[in-house]
């Protein structure tokens, strides 16, 4: 199958990219390097460009023989969100829709969305199944939810077939090393604190530990990158199979305290830092954990990475070697 992959330079979309050219798709990435890094794409034809571009849009689609869609090409701060909405309801929903609209248009019939548990805001109750209220506390999971909206629409009227994958904490890197998360700025726990034992950072610091949670600190569900590329493979093969359209969330189940995490991860790296606690970060909620049952049920994903520690130490390695060169 011929698949475009949009934000296929990202963190995720590398992952993702590299899962479907093993399964052995063909596969053409869609990126402006404006987050993305060109090594991080391992093959298949690789376009510099935007989603945002109808022009170019068009060409690949006349050009290239596009049966699928997987839509990955976004901006993903939730604080960055808070700061500058229009970016996000820009790039993240009226870019998206020119990109939907040239689907449309070349009568590409699947389509996989990168969406996120921001979707939910507050839970009123864990693990988070997909029929919980959608209620997101940011711009950016706002931003998600309207597209989301937008593709329940295109497939009441035009017949889209689509499926959106809510992710939760996505962590680790691929164990070959050749890709892995490099995010600038970064804001995300693991990379962080593995950074913090490379001597790049000075300390860690936990944002709050008065939470209503087993130590304080907040409570998050990592999965595996992998794992998250898996179910985007299984979910663009379900839908040319005639599945029909659908949302699932995607994490392991298993929720993890910010300290736990940093006492896991000087045990993997086996180096000792200093942590200190400091002030809430805003907008996080205590404990975000996913029930991923339906994903399991109707595509047979599997966690491959259920324990921490060995999503920690695929990241570690990536850690160790240095990233991608062009930093
Ligand atoms: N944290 C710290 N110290 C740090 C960095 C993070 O204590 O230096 C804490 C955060 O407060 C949070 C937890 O570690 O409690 C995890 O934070 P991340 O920034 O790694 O991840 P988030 O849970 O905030 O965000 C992730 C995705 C978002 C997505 C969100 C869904 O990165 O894209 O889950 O809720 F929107």
């Amino acid at each position: 199958m011929k698949i475009l992959v949009t934000g296929g330079a990202g963190y995720i979309g590398s992952h993702v990219l590299k899962r479907l050219l093993e399964a052995g798709h063909d596969t053409v990435t869609l990126d402006n390097l404006s987050k993305g890094h060109k090594e991080a794409v391992l093959g298949g034809k690789f376009i510099e460009g935007d989603i945002g571009d109808k022009e170019l849009l068009d060409s690949i689609f006349t050009e290239h023989d596009i049966e699928g869609v997987i839509h990955l090409a976004a901006d993903s701060l939730v604080g960055e969100s808070m700061e500058d909405p229009g970016k996000y309801y820009h790039n993240n929903v009226a870019k998206a829709l020119n990109l939907l609209e040239a689907v449309v248009e070349n009568n590409v019939n699947y389509f996989v969305f990168s969406s996120t548990a921001a979707v939910y805001g507050e839970p009123e109750a864990v693990p988070i199944v997909e029929e919980h209220p959608t209620n997101p506390e940011n711009v950016y999971g706002e931003s998600k939810l309207f597209f989301e909206k937008i593709l329940k629409r295109y497939d009441e009227i035009h017949g889209l077939k689509y499926i959106s994958l809510r992710y939760f904490n996505a962590a680790g890197a691929d164990p070959e090393g050749k890709i892995g998360e490099a995010h600038d700025p970064e804001t995300h726990l693991i990379p962080i604190v593995l950074q913090t034992a490379l001597g790049i950072r000075d300390k860690i610091y936990i944002y709050g530990d008065d939470y209503p949670t087993k130590d304080g600190s907040c409570v998050r569900d990592y999965i595996h990158v992998n794992d998250l590329a898996d179910a985007h493979l299984l979910a663009v093969e379900a839908l040319a199979d005639g599945k029909n359209s659908d949302i699932y969330n995607l994490g392991c189940g298993d929720g993890y305290s910010v300290k736990e995490v940093i006492e896991t991860a000087k045990k993997v790296t086996q180096k000792d830092f200093e942590v200190e606690v400091s002030e809430r970060r805003a907008g996080d909620p205590a404990v975000l954990i996913a029930g991923s049952e339906k994903i399991k049920d109707h595509l047979g994903w599997q966690p491959e990475y259920q324990d921490l520690e060995k999503i920690i130490s695929t990241a570690w390695k990536w850690h160790k070697s240095g990233g991608f060169r062009d930093e």
